[in-house]
């Protein structure tokens, strides 16, 4: 879509690159800041990310430049919710364990005692941020029986009545969940939300996933609380530090890892890149951003 209008390029050099451009498309890998702003000059209109989190952009040095800074919202919403569900099931159930038992050639055969897991049903399920990604995940775990808490600044309660979710305190909701999903952005009011502090509040036992922003929670801290059993698992899609994944959170059982996978299906990514390239268009032909996080 951009190549038919523009001349694209891309990979290389950013910086180099960058100069002269009237539009940056990035991802959450790509730090945009005042430096790559400047590198571009006065000709960049809009800043389009290729993803829904937008930490990696300095939006304020956008704003300060003028430039229009867009993202891809509701469009990967369902992906990320269902790899959530996914990854509280596979570290409930013991997945990552069971899966390499098998490809070791070390199982022996069914025994009754073997990998027993935990049921998801019945269980207590704690949602932290009740966006877009929050609201789903509610939705998805409407036929698994579970009893659903939520955190938002501000209240929704048509959202909260129609998705039988209980808007209660952090404190509240790490305390009573026996999992806890993390769906807020990052942002310096939510670094290291879930640190020594915060886990040491958590219900023992709990099992704690993050399809959101590595950053959200302090490493060191989570090994320390698997490691001592304070949680029972961890079901991890993002990490601090990407691609380095602590080898402490690699060497536990316990613990699920994907390597940032939560949009990774190709209906859910061929829908990002025409959203991205929609945003462009509109920006550089002069009308509004269809999906802008600043203009
Ligand atoms: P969203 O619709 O903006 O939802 C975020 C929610 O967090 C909002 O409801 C917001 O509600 C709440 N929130 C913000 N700051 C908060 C705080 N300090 N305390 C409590 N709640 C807070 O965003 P989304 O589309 O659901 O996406 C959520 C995040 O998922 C993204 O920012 C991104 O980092 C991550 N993500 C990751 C992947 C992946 O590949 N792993 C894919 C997609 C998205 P209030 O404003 O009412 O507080
Ligand atoms: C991916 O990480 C996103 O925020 O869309």
């Amino acid at each position: 879509m951009l190549a038919e209008r523009f001349d694209v390029e891309e990979g290389g050099d950013l910086r180099r690159q960058a100069a002269g451009a009237a539009a940056l498309v990035a991802d959450p890998t790509v730090p945009v800041d005042g430096e790559l702003l400047d590198a571009a000059g006065d000709t960049l209109r809009v800043v389009a990310n290729f993803a829904v989190g937008y930490d990696n952009i300095d939006v304020e040095a956008c704003r300060a430049r003028g430039v229009v800074v867009t993202n891809t919202p509701d469009v990967l919403t369902n992906a990320n919710a269902a790899l959530a569900v996914a990854l509280m099931l596979a570290a409930a159930r013991r997945l990552g364990e069971a899966e390499r038992l098998v490809r070791a050639g070390r199982w022996t055969g069914w025994e009754p005692g073997q990998l027993l897991g935990r049921e998801l049903s019945g269980t207590v399920v704690g949602i932290l941020g009740l966006g877009r990604i929050g609201r789903r995940v509610a939705e998805l775990l409407r036929g698994f029986d579970v009893s659903l808490l939520g955190t938002s600044r501000s209240p929704h309660p048509d959202v909260e009545q129609r998705l039988a979710v209980d808007r209660v305190s952090f404190d509240e909701l790490v305390g009573r969940s026996d999992f806890v999903t993390l769906h807020v952005p990052l942002s310096e009011e939510t670094r290291h939300l879930i640190d020594d502090d915060a886990l040491a509040r958590f219900k023992p036992g709990a099992i704690l996933v993050n399809t959101a922003r590595g950053g959200l929670i302090d490493s060191a801290a989570l090994v320390s609380a698997l490691r001592a059993g304070r949680l029972a698992g961890a079901g991890l899609d993002v990490y601090e530090n990407e691609p380095k994944v602590p080898q402490e959170l690699a060497e536990l059982e316990n613990v699920v890892l994907a390597p940032h996978i939560g949009s990774a299906t190709a209906t859910t990514r061929d829908a990002m890149a025409s959203l991205v390239a929609e945003n462009v268009i509109a920006v550089l032909e002069g009308h509004d951003p269809v999906t802008p996080v600043w203009r």
